[in-house]
């Protein structure tokens, strides 16, 4: 039986990205919907639930995508509320890549830095990337500092983070007009997930951080993230700094990507929402595959 996707996207256009990982990963059809609201979506599932009975179920599965995250959180709430009983199919949230990509970037620190309550993290940038690592070293018992251009956007932030993760320990910046010498005083590990083409490290303030060990730029455009960093490093090792560019940290996003479509289509009730896909992530690093 064919492999069908239904793609809920909350954005105009859907993504092209996401249709493209999803016919390499084994996908034989995409219906790819433009956005999609919380409304929208019982009638949809209900289509894809009503077509294929029993085990065939599997076969079918749906996948919530758009640049908002928060936009994505709301539509898989709905996709979950339009299940009944065993009447369902495998779902999977990834925004703009959220959740892969953030699980690949929380997975690649994590083989160099112990993570506990002694660990602190600077994450800059607040777009669903940013959020979800965030929320991912948060579950990990990290402290984070969340920062923000603007302080308003940083806490509100952390507060919806601190309403998913029990215990999070968030603390919002504020980077216009402050720097990042603050933020990052004291850390040890520094995760860049802001716009493409934008710098927001320069590398003097990166060498004067003689606390960090490993540093992670999630943005390949130039110029990148974190200066200094090429985007295809790999746990290259400079001044006692293990670092990561995009590129370093895209081959293992991925290789989450592609496993968690894969997963989809195994039962029909996968829910790979962040935190089942940092899960996979870490699963796949313990066998070896980074
Ligand atoms: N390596 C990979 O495999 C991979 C995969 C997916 C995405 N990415 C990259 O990951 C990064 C984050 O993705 P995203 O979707 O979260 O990005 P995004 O929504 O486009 O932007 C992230 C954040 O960057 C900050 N920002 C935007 N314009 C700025 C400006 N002019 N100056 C300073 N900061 C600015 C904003 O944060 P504030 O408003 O909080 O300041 C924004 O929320 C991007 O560079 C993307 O290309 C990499």
């Amino acid at each position: 039986m064919k492999k069908i996707l239904v793609c809920l996207d909350t954005d105009p256009q859907p993504s092209v990205f996401d249709g493209i990982v999803a016919i390499d990963a084994g996908v034989d059809h995409l219906f790819r919907h433009a956005g999609v609201e919380p409304a929208d979506v019982r009638d949809l599932v209900h289509g894809a639930l009503f077509t294929r009975g029993g085990s065939d179920l599997r076969n079918t599965a749906i996948f919530i995508g758009g640049s908002d995250v928060q936009a994505g959180e709301l539509l898989m709430a709905a996709t979950e509320e339009a299940f009944f009983g065993p009447i369902r199919v495998s779902v999977m949230h990834d925004s703009n890549g959220s959740n892969t990509t953030a699980a690949a970037a929380v997975v690649a620190a994590r083989r160099h830095l112990p993570f506990g309550p002694e660990t602190i993290a600077a994450v800059l940038g607040t777009g669903p990337v940013g959020q979800r690592v965030a929320r991912m070293l948060a579950q990990e018992g990290v402290e984070v500092r969340f920062a923000s251009r603007r302080m308003a956007r940083a806490e509100a932030q952390c507060h919806h983070i601190a309403q998913a993760v029990e215990g999070a320990r968030l603390t919002p910046y504020a980077t216009e007009g402050a720097g990042v010498s603050r933020l990052l005083d004291g850390a040890q590990l520094v995760v860049a997930a802001g716009a493409a083409g934008i710098e927001l490290v320069d590398e003097d303030s990166q060498r004067a951080a003689c606390s960090l060990r490993v540093a992670i730029d999630l943005n390949a455009v130039p110029p990148v993230g974190l200066a200094g960093i090429q985007p295809q490093e790999n746990a290259a090792v400079y001044n006692e700094q293990v670092r990561y560019g995009a590129l370093g940290i895209g081959s293992l996003k991925m290789k989450i990507h592609n496993k968690a479509i894969a997963r989809l289509f195994e039962t029909n009730d996968a829910v790979l929402d962040a935190d089942a896909i940092y899960s996979l992530g870490k699963k796949i690093t313990a066998t070896g595959c980074l």
